[in-house]
């Protein structure tokens, strides 16, 4: 390799002159410590993930914390902008003598669901909206804090493979934090509007012919062979920023903590990530009960469903993915373990939906006037299948959490509208019934008499429901 000299590569992604901080990486799979990881961050031991710990975070008082990170919300200072370092007491202690790089993420609205209340039967359903971060995405929460230590580390290129939300936020982040971005995505299987987000934010993107699971893959072998900063959520940095949401989540609800939350699964990072957290407040006493975590996939990319179901969440079962949510077309998740750990820990579950099940909850969401991408909505979908099978019960509280914004994805959103998205697939007799979600455009002759008579024809068809 020609583009780097030799020297430029390091064993440690922090660098020897990295922040010194008392958290230490921890292997999920043979539990081995160590306060420098190599640039794949898998264990030198086993090779399985690792994940950060802190021993100093059980030693905060619960009280003084929850008013700690409430007065700082008045605080004008760039860290506590951030919905994310506004938690710093329990993230990894970045050098604050150099700038943290942040997008004033997080801080993102929760927001009740009258419709799908009335919908489901549930009387307090929420959505926990992460498509109101600054790219977008959840992505952003994590980013802060995996590129801060990228930069802190003297990092010039950093690095992921992604279905388009990763991508889009690294770009992002890279450009915030002054270094170059490399970005690995599947040809043709992204939405153009996550590739556009990468394009602008000037990251170099490469649309390689294979799936997101290939573009892993070769980012795996690339790390290890280029100094770049790897980026994916095997970087347990980015899960550390995700873990977040929980603690924000529960503020948001005066720390009373729902019976369920249910989260998208993919690469399944973020269940980890929202379980990492749940199970750390209870630790530290900042909250008394755990809510449950239930991850929902597609049923064309459902490892985490079958991997339970066929081999008891013992060895993973990798699919060849298939979905029009393609935020979540990935079949082989390298946080399986991770995930199954924390469904256990919080006795939630894992179920998968269809593509016409996620059409009609994206647009039974879109209808709340709040919208969300394809990938997000298979939480409302999940909901009603775990309402059937009594997991979830109507006088319970409920949050989804809606990972990405409905600007992500306009493709299907306009096919959707269009009637066009299942044409000719084996759904389309299916997605008959989705015919009175659907509002496409009228094209009209620009007359009064046009607009007045399909003002009409409308009130007729369809009187407007109340949300009241
Ligand atoms: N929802 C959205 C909108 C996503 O973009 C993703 C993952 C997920 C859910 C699933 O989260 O992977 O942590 O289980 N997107 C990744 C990407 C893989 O590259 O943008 P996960």
């Amino acid at each position: 390799m020609q583009l780097f000299a030799s020297s430029d590569r390091s064993s440690d992604p922090l660098g020897s002159a990295g922040p010194k901080s008392s958290f230490v990486y921890c292997c999920i799979g043979c539990a081995s410590k160590a306060s420098t990881a190599a640039q794949d961050y898998c264990c030198s031991h086993c090779g399985n993930l690792l994940e950060i710990t802190d021993p100093q975070w059980n030693s905060a008082h619960p009280t003084a914390l929850k008013s700690l990170w409430s007065e700082r919300r008045i605080s004008n200072s760039a860290l506590d902008l951030s919905g994310v370092w506004r938690f710093r007491e329990i993230l990894p202690a970045p050098d604050l003598a150099q700038p943290v790089v942040t997008l004033r993420e997080g801080n993102t609205p929760i927001y009740e669901l009258p419709r799908a209340s009335r919908l489901t039967g549930v009387t307090r359903l929420y959505a926990k909206h992460q498509g109101m971060n600054p790219t977008g995405s959840f992505k952003d929460t994590g980013m802060t804090v995996a590129s801060t230590f990228a930069r802190q580390a003297g990092s010039r290129w950093v690095a992921c493979a992604s279905t388009g939300n990763t991508s889009a936020s690294m770009a992002a982040y890279a450009a915030r934090g002054g270094m170059r971005g490399l970005v690995l995505v599947p040809d043709g299987k992204i939405s153009w509007s996550k590739l556009s987000q990468a394009l602008d934010y000037g990251a170099l993107t490469c649309q390689l012919r294979t799936d997101f699971d290939g573009c892993l893959r070769l980012l795996q072998e690339l790390v290890r062979e280029a100094p770049v900063y790897q980026l994916n959520s095997i970087n347990p940095f980015r899960l550390e920023g995700q873990k977040t949401l929980a603690f924000e989540l529960l503020e948001q609800l005066d720390w009373h903590p729902p019976e369920h939350i249910i989260v998208p699964g993919g690469n399944l990072g973020n269940s980890s990530a929202i379980g990492k957290g749940l199970l750390e407040m209870l630790d530290m006493g900042l909250i008394s009960r755990l809510p449950k975590l239930s991850v929902i996939q597609a049923e064309g990319a459902n490892a985490l469903v079958r991997t339970v179901r066929e081999a008891e969440g013992k060895r993973l079962v990798p699919v060849q993915a298939e979905t029009r949510a393609t935020a979540i077309r990935i079949g082989n998740p390298v946080s399986w373990e991770k995930a199954i750990r924390v469904i256990q820990g919080t006795s939630g579950t894992c179920e998968q939906v269809s593509e016409v099940e996620i059409a009609q909850a994206k647009a039974e969401i879109g209808a709340e006037g709040i919208g969300c991408e394809p990938a997000s909505a298979v939480t409302l979908a999940g909901l009603k299948k775990l309402l059937r099978q009594g997991f979830v019960k109507k006088d319970e509280t409920v949050v989804l959490v809606l990972t990405g914004n409905l600007l992500k994805d306009p493709d299907f959103t306009m096919e959707f509208h269009r009637g066009d998205l299942f044409r000719g697939s084996p759904q389309e007799a299916a997605s008959a019934q989705l015919q009175p979600l659907r509002h496409p455009p009228v094209v009209l002759d620009a007359t009064l008499a046009a607009i007045i008579q399909t003002l009409e024809r409308a009130e007729k068809s369809a009187p407007a429901p109340s949300n009241a």
